[in-house]
């Protein structure tokens, strides 16, 4: 044989091996090649763990706790209750410094100015656009729940944050506590009017 034809005769036996070696078994993937890159040694959270008593990986956590970093508002329900319990009981946190305002005014234009506008007055762009109907002014307006725009507390506007109002959807899942916050701090501004 030359040295073509062990090549040949090489590749051909591989791939024969490759071919018969994933035939014998329905189930089997056949030859892996680097399994670890496919199976990793942690578990997988629906697979099955020996380590739990109730032998499921993907553990619910234990009730009443809350994971770390996250900050609870349960207590506040998205009710005109809650909405009152969390003007009385909900204040901000964070001092009003210069940078906590420029952050804030930066949420409030990435989130909230296209509607409530960059002065806060009801007339962002989408609104402008006719696509929408305006919001209140945060100056001037009335809150549909009752009392005026520039009256709305801290916790009535990260209550409205939390759960929206109307038309107004949620941006929990969009603002931390933190920037939440930030956005009320710069609300605040607004609320002075020009
Ligand atoms: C999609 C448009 C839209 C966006 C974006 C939006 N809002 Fe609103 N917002 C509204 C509308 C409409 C209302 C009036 C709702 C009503 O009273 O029925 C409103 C009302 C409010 C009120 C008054 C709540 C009250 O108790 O009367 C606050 C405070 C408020 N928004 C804050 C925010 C903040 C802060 C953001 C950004 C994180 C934001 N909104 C983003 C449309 C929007």
């Amino acid at each position: 044989m030359n040295k073509t034809n062990i090549l040949g005769f090489t590749l051909i036996a591989i791939s024969l091996i490759a071919v018969l070696s994933s035939c014998h078994d329905k189930r089997s993937r056949g030859l892996e090649y680097a399994p670890n890159m496919y199976y990793p040694i942690a578990y997988n959270p629906d697979q099955k763990n020996p380590i739990f008593s109730n032998g499921i990986s993907a553990q619910v956590p234990p009730a009443n706790t809350t994971p770390v970093g996250f900050t609870r508002f349960d207590e506040y329900p998205n009710t005109i209750d809650g909405y009152l319990a969390a003007s009385e009981n909900v204040h901000n946190p964070l001092p009003v410094t210069s940078q906590n305002l420029i952050e804030g005014r930066q949420l409030y234009l990435a989130f909230c100015g296209p509607c409530h506008g960059e002065k806060g007055k009801g007339n962002g762009h989408i609104v402008e656009l006719g696509k929408y109907p305006a919001p209140p002014s945060y100056a001037t307006g009335n809150s549909s729940r009752g009392g005026k725009m520039k009256d709305l507390t801290d916790g009535k506007i990260y209550h409205t944050i939390q759960y929206g109002l109307n038309l107004m959807g949620s941006y929990a899942s969009q603002l931390s506590p933190d920037e939440r916050w930030k956005v009320i701090m710069y609300v605040h501004e607004l609320q002075k009017g020009e």
